[in-house]
């Protein structure tokens, strides 16, 4: 039976969407399916935590995989996003967060470095903590490790201990969450501050958003559970913000315990998923009762046009995408081909489904009737700049709360 990663309490399995590839295993055509980086198959589970509430998934993952070089994540790849790093960077400059004018900011798994940027633009000291070797830091300083106790001593020990540290898009994918805690409790000032945001277990129920499930997102924070992880080491939650990116986030800020009181939104919040039975097993239960319905009405409708001879395209191989295809058992047959902004992906086949990948040029030459848009959460900034494909006559195909066509 799974347990818990974090007091080993069993799990409370509640969603099973099958076995499915990795979601950035993207093969070359050329490779066989059988030896190909998408072979790799893992279950697909999601449970809650009997004891502390904590929503993960049930399966391990081996961690690190990266197909090929060249890991397609950029945080700053969209224009909305950029603007939330910018401001995100502005939030975290704010003294009476760090307590300083002068704080030293450290960013836990920056990726392209634009919060980062934007502190050390401002004048602040800033260091990133980033195993994955990335290079594109734009002058960033990258100790190019995980935060661990070890890792942090180091740190502190040659720049001194940190007043903020950020993290975005990272701590739901960190596995050993107690070594995290240790190097926070190393890098941390007496008085500082751990600033993280994670998509948010609350807004994937409410929006029946399942395709935030992979194997990349390996915990699902509720402003509950995120809590209990910090009171167990010796943390406080004192500050919760809601963030409309991707989809719905929370961004929580992290004190060490009585050093500062918590802000009126984190009882609110709390309050507000008690009253909500977020992780009930009836709540859960019916959640993965409109996810299978959403399955259906997608593959119905998708099926509907095939036979109809309407033409459907993917847009955007998100990870979120390999979620979709691979439970609703989408291949090239419903949907050939998939535009995709990033180069590494271009030329390639989306993992398991193994759906052509072509540039964003390829959307207009000629426009599909139907574009299924797998980057529901850019889709006020991509149906803007696609304005011509509806204007053409094409529809979009969104999933997210519920299958429907815009
Ligand atoms: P993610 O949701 O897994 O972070 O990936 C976003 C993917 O969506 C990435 O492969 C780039 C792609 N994308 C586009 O192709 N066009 C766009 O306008 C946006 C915002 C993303
Ligand atoms: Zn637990």
């Amino acid at each position: 039976m799974p347990t818990c990663r974090i007091c080993g309490t069993p799990l409370h399995t509640f969603l099973d969407l099958g076995h499915h590839p990795l979601s950035s295993a993207f093969p070359a055509p050329a490779e066989a399916p059988g030896a190909a980086c998408d072979a790799f198959r893992y279950r697909l589970a999601v449970g809650r935590c009997e004891r502390c509430a904590l929503v993960q998934l049930t399966d391990d993952i081996p961690h690190g995989y990266r197909p090929y070089p060249g890991y397609p994540y950029h945080s700053s790849g969209s224009t909305v996003m950029r603007e939330h790093f910018r401001a995100t960077g502005r939030h975290l400059l704010r003294t009476e967060l760090s307590g300083t004018h002068t704080p030293f900011a450290v960013e836990v798994g920056c990726t392209d470095g634009v919060v980062l940027r934007c502190l050390a633009d401002a004048g602040v000291r800033t260091l990133a903590f980033e195993p994955s070797g990335y290079t594109g830091h734009g002058g960033i300083r990258v100790h190019r490790a995980f935060l661990t106790a070890a890792s942090a001593r180091e740190a502190v020990a040659a720049e001194g201990p940190a007043q903020i540290v950020y993290a975005a898009n990272t701590v739901c994918d960190i596995a050993d969450l107690p070594g995290l805690f240790a190097g926070l409790d190393e890098l941390l000032a007496p008085g500082g501050v751990f600033v993280f945001e994670d998509p948010y277990f609350g807004e994937i129920v409410g929006r029946t958003a399942f395709d935030q499930f992979y194997d990349e997102h390996r915990y699902y924070f509720t402003a509950t559970s995120v809590r209990a992880l910090a009171e167990r080491f010796g943390f406080r939650l004192v500050g919760i913000e809601r963030l409309p990116v991707h989809g719905g986030q929370l961004r929580y800020t992290l004190a060490r315990a009585g050093r500062r009181p918590p802000s009126p939104a984190v009882a609110e919040l709390l309050a507000e998923e008690a009253g909500r039975g977020l992780t009930d097993p009836a709540v859960l239960a019916a959640f993965a009762g409109r996810v299978d319905g959403v399955r259906e009405d997608l593959v119905a409708l998708l099926e509907e046009l095939h036979a109809a001879g309407r033409t459907v395209a993917g847009y955007a191989a998100t990870a979120k995408s390999c979620t979709v295809t691979t439970y609703c058992g989408l291949g090239p047959h419903l949907i050939p081909y998939i535009c995709d902004s990033t180069p590494a992906k271009q030329g390639r086949l989306t993992p398991g489904a193994r759906i052509p990948v072509r540039p964003p040029d390829a959307f207009a030459a000629p426009y599909p009737d139907y574009a299924l848009l797998f980057a529901w959460n850019h889709a006020a900034e991509i149906m803007a700049r696609e304005r011509a494909f509806r204007a053409a006559g094409g529809r979009w195909i969104l999933y997210v709360p519920g299958v429907r066509v815009v």
